[in-house]
């Protein structure tokens, strides 16, 4: 049994906890939250206690964490749960300053403890069965990568001013499935952005619309292009081009029925939004977290995943202000 103590009992909190409940080799001991109802009500959902980081993770029975709180809280804690010697489960992204994640990486080094940064799309089902075959060579040598990732709404404005921006916040999920998609490291960035869903958006620093080119060594680029709104549900398609052929992964729906009639054909939309279009996703990550660990594995995505992505969206942000191609 894999004993977990998870610290954010919020959105994405709520998903891992219930994850953790249907992985037959695993328990919640502890839910740390700082608002002490959203605690108290995970808690009693899954017979844990509510504690302070201390007592959790002075808990010998804890052998894990998982880090679902506020971004600008996940340093402190990572670096807690090291020393304390727990593996760690840690939601994207590990944290909005590169100099800062890199502090966090040389804890993890030093103290040698399992660290998980939860890319959840590399566990779609879809996603994954593509970048195997993309792996296996199935469509030769990758030439082009496309990745569309568009939000059905946007979110609130507080919410964005806290976020890092949309490069940080929202395409960091892109970056990371061009680095894995591409299998090489991008070494240009350039980028294009926008504000035209949300003036408010634009008011408090950001873009709500943007498009980035990322180039290879070898030549290979990605497109990734993403939106705050899109009007028929939350779009997330990816498709890789090779010498050998093409690869293509689309959206989700509801149901499979298909309308046809004299205007046209129609199916649902897409699944709104992650919770419910990464469902599987977030399972599988958190089972693969457990076997990991379980059997002495180191887990993937790593810290290194979490760096490079987040140098990435810094490149982005960089090129869209200043409408120059930035190096990686
Ligand atoms: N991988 C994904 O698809 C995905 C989706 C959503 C959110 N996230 C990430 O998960 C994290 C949480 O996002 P959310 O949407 O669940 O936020 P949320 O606001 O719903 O929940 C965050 C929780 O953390 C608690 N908290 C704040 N400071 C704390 C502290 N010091 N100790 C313990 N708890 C504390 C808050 O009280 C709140 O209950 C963010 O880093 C976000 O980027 C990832």
């Amino acid at each position: 049994m894999m004993n977990f103590c998870l610290f954010g009992a919020g959105r994405i909190g709520k998903i891992h906890a219930a994850n953790v409940a249907l992985n037959g080799n695993a328990a919640l001991r502890h839910v740390v939250d700082v608002d002490a109802a959203a605690a108290g009500d995970l808690a009693a959902r899954h017979g844990a206690a509510v504690s302070d980081a201390d007592s959790a993770l002075g808990d010998p029975a804890v052998d894990a964490v998982i880090i679902t709180s506020s971004t600008d809280t996940h340093k402190t804690l990572v670096e807690q749960a090291c020393r304390a010697g727990k593996a760690v489960f840690c939601e994207k992204p590990v944290d909005l300053d590169s100099a800062r994640v890199r502090e966090v990486l040389s804890v993890v080094e030093e103290t040698g403890v399992p660290f998980f940064v939860a890319f959840n799309r590399r566990f779609d089902p879809s996603f994954a069965a593509l970048q195997k075959k993309v792996r296996d060579g199935r469509v030769g040598k990758v030439e082009q990568v496309i990745i569309t990732s568009r939000d059905p709404g946007p979110p609130p404005v507080g919410y964005i001013k806290a976020s890092g921006g949309l490069f940080r916040d929202m395409m960091i999920h892109d970056f990371d499935m061009a680095r894995w998609l591409l299998g090489e490291e991008p070494t240009e960035v350039y980028a294009v952005a926008s504000c035209m869903v949300d003036p408010a958006i634009g008011e408090a620093g950001d873009v709500d619309t943007a498009a980035v080119t990322l180039r290879t060594a070898s030549g290979a680029f990605c497109q990734i292009t993403n939106s705050r709104r899109a009007v028929y549900g939350y779009d997330q398609r990816v498709e890789v081009f090779g010498s050998a052929g093409m690869l293509r992964a689309g959206n989700r729906t509801a149901t499979t029925v298909e309308y046809s009639g004299g205007e046209g054909v129609a199916t649902d939309k897409p699944l709104d939004f992650f919770l419910e279009r990464y469902a599987e996703a977030y399972r599988i990550e958190l089972d693969r977290f457990i076997e990991a660990v379980g059997k002495g594995e180191k887990p993937s995505p790593g810290g290194e995943d979490g760096l490079r992505s987040l140098l990435l969206a810094d490149a982005a942000t960089e090129s869209a202000r200043s409408g120059k191609p930035v190096p990686v």
